[in-house]
C-alpha cells in the first residue's frame, strides 16, 4: 500500500472514498462540515434521517456523490463531540478500515486525524491511521489458490494542516515501518511449521539483511552451539529432524561503543510438546510459538527502516519441540552454556530452555538492557486472558519503560511479580534447578528460571502467549508486541 500526506483543500480532491467523523447529536467534524456544504448539505440530510447517530465506530457509506471527484464519503461515529480516548480513537479507525473491505475502494483519503484525542499529537494520529488501516488489510493468502484480498486499497492518504504537515510525515514515516514490522511478523507466524521451519526463519533473517543492508544477519549452526556448550538449547532440537539456529540480528545505528540494547525471541516453529506430548486439541497453534522470534524480526525490520540512531542486536533461538527416539525426557539432565545444570521434568516446558542459553550468549555484547519475548506459558492466558501480554523484569526502570510505551503504543503489558520466594518452586533433587515449578504462578515461575540467567544485566520478559494471535474463527497472528517494542524504541532513541 502506499502513504501519502494530503494539504489541498478537500474541494480539490479526487479519491475514491473521503472518510468523515460525525459526533452523536449531529454534530460534524471539520471535514464532515466542509464536505457537507461541497455536496449541498448530503451529509446533514443523511444525519436527519437517522442512517447514523454518531456512536463511536458506526459507519455509514455514501456511495454515490453527484459531480464530484471524491467518488464516495464514509461516515464514521465518533461518540460525543468531545476529546476521544486513544482506544476510541483505534476503534473508529478500525471500523472505518473494516467497512471498506469487501468493496473495489482503492484510493481513501482519511480526514480523522483532525479530531482530538486526549494526550495525541499529529505525529501520533498520523501513525496509529497507518497501523491500523495496515493491519485491516493484511491477510494470510500465501497457501490459498486465489490471492485476491478482501481488501483492494492501495492507497492511503492522511490529510492534514501545512502547520503540521512536518509531525504528519514523520507519523507517516513511523507507522510505514511499524506496519512493515507487523506484517513480516504476521506472515511468519501464520506460515505452518511444514513451511516455516528454523532453516527457512534464518533464510529469512538473511533476506532481510540483504533488504536493509543495515542489518548484519548472522546464524550459529548446531554444531557452533555446541563449542559454546548450549546444552539445554540443542537438547531441545535433538528431538526434531529440523536442525536448531540461534540467528542474529545486529543493527548499528547508534555510536559505536554505545551498549546495545538486546531483544530475544523465542523461536520454536512447532511445539508438540516433546516426550511430554501435548493433547491434539488445537496443537496446529503451536505452529505459533515462534512469535516470539518473528517480532524481533519485525521490530528490527521497523528500527532499520526509521534508521534509529541506537545500537539493537536481535537473538532468535529457534527449534521444533518434538517427541522421537533421541528426544529429552522427563527425568535428564542437561548442563546449560552458564554451567547450571537443569532437570527436565517436563519436556514441553521448552521454551525456557533455549530462552536461559541464549540470555547467557546475550551478555557477550555487553548489553545496556535484554528484553526476550516469548509464548512461554499457558498459564499467562489463564492469568491475563488475550488482552495484555505479561511483563516480568529484575529491573523496574526498564519494566516502568516498557509499560509506558505500552500505552502509547495501545498495545497493552501487565506487570506480575517476580520475588524471590517463587524461585522455592524450582528446586531440584537432582539438579541445580528444575525445568517446571509445579501447577501454581506457572507465568511467575517460568519467568523465575529465566531470571537466573539474567543475573548479569538489566532484563524484562514479555509472555505473549495470550496476545500473539487470535484463537477461534479469527484465528491469525496479531503482530503483538511489534507496536510496543517499535514504540520503547522510538522513546529510547528521542525520548
Ligand atoms: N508454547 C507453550 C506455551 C503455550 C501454550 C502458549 C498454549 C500458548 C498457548 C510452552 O512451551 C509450554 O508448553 N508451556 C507449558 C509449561 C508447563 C509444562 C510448565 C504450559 O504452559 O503448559
Ligand atoms: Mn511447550
Ligand atoms: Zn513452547
Amino acid at each position: 500500500m502506499d502513504y501519502a500526506i494530503e494539504t489541498a483543500p478537500l474541494d480539490t480532491l479526487t479519491c475514491d472514498c473521503l472518510i468523515v467523523g460525525v459526533y452523536q447529536n449531529q454534530i460534524l467534524g471539520a471535514s464532515a462540515g466542509i464536505a457537507n456544504q461541497n455536496t449541498q448539505g448530503l451529509i446533514d440530510k443523511i444525519l436527519g434521517r437517522g442512517d447514523i447517530s454518531g456512536k463511536i465506530g458506526e459507519t455509514v457509506l455514501i456511495n454515490a456523490i453527484p459531480s464530484s471527484s471524491i467518488e464516495r464519503i464514509l461516515l464514521v461515529g465518533l461518540g460525543e463531540n468531545q476529546a476521544l480516548s486513544a482506544k476510541n480513537y483505534r476503534k473508529a479507525l478500525l471500523a472505518a478500515a473494516t467497512s471498506l473491505k469487501k468493496t473495489p475502494i482503492k484510493s481513501v483519503v482519511c480526514s480523522l486525524a483532525e479530531c482530538t484525542v486526549t494526550a495525541a499529537d499529529w505525529q501520533w494520529k498520523t501513525r496509529q491511521i497507518v497501523e491500523v488501516f495496515s493491519d485491516a488489510a493484511y491477510q494470510f493468502t500465501a497457501c490459498k489458490t486465489n490471492k485476491e484480498t478482501e481488501s483492494q486499497l492501495e492507497k492511503l492518504s492522511v490529510i492534514a494542516p501545512e502547520a503540521d504537515l512536518d509531525l504528519a510525515q514523520s507519523g507517516l514515516r513511523q507507522g510505514q515501518a511499524i506496519a512493515d514490522g507487523i506484517n513480516l511478523t504476521k506472515h511468519l507466524a501464520d506460515l505452518p511449521g511444514n513451511i516455516c521451519t528454523p532453516s527457512f526463519l534464518a533464510e529469512q533473517a538473511f533476506e532481510l539483511g540483504k533488504k536493509y543492508p543495515s542489518l548484519a544477519v548472522s546464524v550459529l549452526e548446531e554444531a557452533d552451539m555446541e563449542k559454546l556448550g548450549m546444552g539445554a538449547l540443542l537438547s531441545v532440537s535433538r528431538g526434531s529432524r529440523q536442525p536448531a539456529k540461534l540467528i542474529t540480528l545486529n543493527y548499528q545505528g547508534g555510536e559505536k561503543n554505545a551498549k546495545p540494547i538486546v531483544l530475544i525471541g523465542k523461536g520454536l516453529t512447532f511445539d508438540a510438546g516433546g516426550i511430554s506430548l501435548k493433547p491434539g486439541l488445537g496443537m496446529d497453534e503451536m505452529k505459533y510459538d515462534m512469535c516470539g522470534g518473528a517480532s524481533v524480526l519485525g521490530t528490527m525490520l521497523a528500527a532499520a527502516q526509521m534508521q534509529l540512531p541506537l545500537n539493537i542486536v536481535g537473538l532468535v533461538p529457534s527449534s521444533e519441540n518434538m517427541p522421537d527416539g533421541d528426544a529429552n525426557k522427563p527425568g535428564d539432565i542437561l548442563t546449560s552454556m552458564s554451567g547450571k545444570t537443569i532437570e527436565v521434568l517436563n519436556t514441553d516446558a521448552e521454551g525456557r530452555l533455549l530462552l536461559c542459553d541464549t540470555l547467557t550468549y546475550a551478555e557477550k555484547f555487553t548489553p545496556d538492557v535484554v528484553i526476550d519475548m516469548a509464548t512461554l506459558t499457558g498459564a499467562c492466558l489463564v492469568a491475563l486472558g488475550r488482552v495484555p501480554s505479561g511483563l516480568l523484569g529484575n529491573n523496574d526502570a526498564l519494566c516502568n519503560d516498557l509499560l509506558a510505551a505500552s500505552e502509547t503504543a495501545i498495545d497493552s503489558l501487565w506487570r506480575l511479580p517476580l520475588w524471590e520466594e517463587y524461585q522455592e518452586q524450582l528446586k531440584s533433587n537432582f539438579a541445580d534447578l528444575a525445568n517446571i515449578g509445579g501447577k501454581d504462578a506457572g507465568t511467575i515461575t517460568a519467568a523465575c528460571f529465566l531470571s537466573q540467567f539474567a543475573e548479569n544485566f538489566h532484563w524484562a520478559h514479555l509472555d505473549i502467549a495470550g496476545t500473539a494471535w487470535r484463537t477461534g474463527p479469527n484465528k491469525g497472528a496479531t503482530g503483538r508486541p511489534v507496536p510496543l517494542l517499535s514504540q520503547y524504541l522510538i522513546n529510547r532513541a528521542y525520548g
